[in-house]
């Protein structure tokens, strides 16, 4: 069975959605981190006995964690980890370890509104402030430099000329949680390909 690690930072209805989608499926999601207390961690925890780990960005820099990741993850021989709502930086060997087999979801359709510092609400009011007539989400493989890994693929969502950033990220949002399981569902496939 494809063996999926997810780390999470926030709300987790990204990882819900790989839950539901994949678990004990065509996938098994092993183990949630997170790196700081969330709801995502509680639920995957409370809702689906999901074993997690807390590796909190109080107590340990992102080479720490990403480091602990690594660690964990080589263990358990898991074959993708997903970014589905991160913040921390992941670097060091993981990157190297683990290279087209990290995957992160961002709610914008890179190049534009990716990088430092562009994450949640910044990225949609941003794209309103900018009068983009067009945003979406990207799903891409994580390397060194922050947002630049090679697309999987995107999904684009229409700016209304009523739109607020909250308006826009709800419905972009949803494209997210179609996003990544097709993303996900390719990578299994290659998986299985690769294999045959
Ligand atoms: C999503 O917008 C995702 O694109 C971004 O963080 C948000 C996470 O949402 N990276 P959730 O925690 O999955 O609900």
């Amino acid at each position: 069975m494809f063996k999926i690690a997810i780390l999470v930072s926030g709300t987790g209805s990204n990882m819900l959605n790989i839950i539901e989608s994949f678990q004990g499926k065509s996938a098994e999601i092993l183990t949630v981190f997170a790196d700081r207390p969330c709801k995502a961690l509680e639920k995957a925890q409370d809702i689906y006995n999901i074993p997690t780990k807390l590796l909190n960005k109080k107590d340990l820099s992102n080479l720490e964690i990403a480091n602990k990741v690594h660690e964990e993850c080589v263990k358990l021989k898991v074959d993708l980890i997903v970014l589905a709502g991160f913040l921390s930086i992941i670097g060091g060997k993981i990157l190297e370890d683990f290279e087209n087999k990290i995957i992160n979801i961002h709610p914008s359709l890179l190049p534009k509104y990716g990088g430092p510092g562009m994450y949640g609400m910044n990225v949609h009011n941003q794209v309103i402030k900018n009068q983009e007539n067009t945003s979406g989400c990207t799903v891409h493989f994580v390397t060194k430099d922050v947002d630049q890994g090679k697309i999987i693929l995107q999904k684009q969502v229409k700016v209304e000329k009523n739109d607020t950033g909250e308006t826009l990220q709800k419905r972009i949002l949803i494209q997210e949680h179609i996003a990544i399981i097709e993303a996900i569902n390719i990578l299994i496939k290659q998986h299985e390909d690769e294999r045959v």
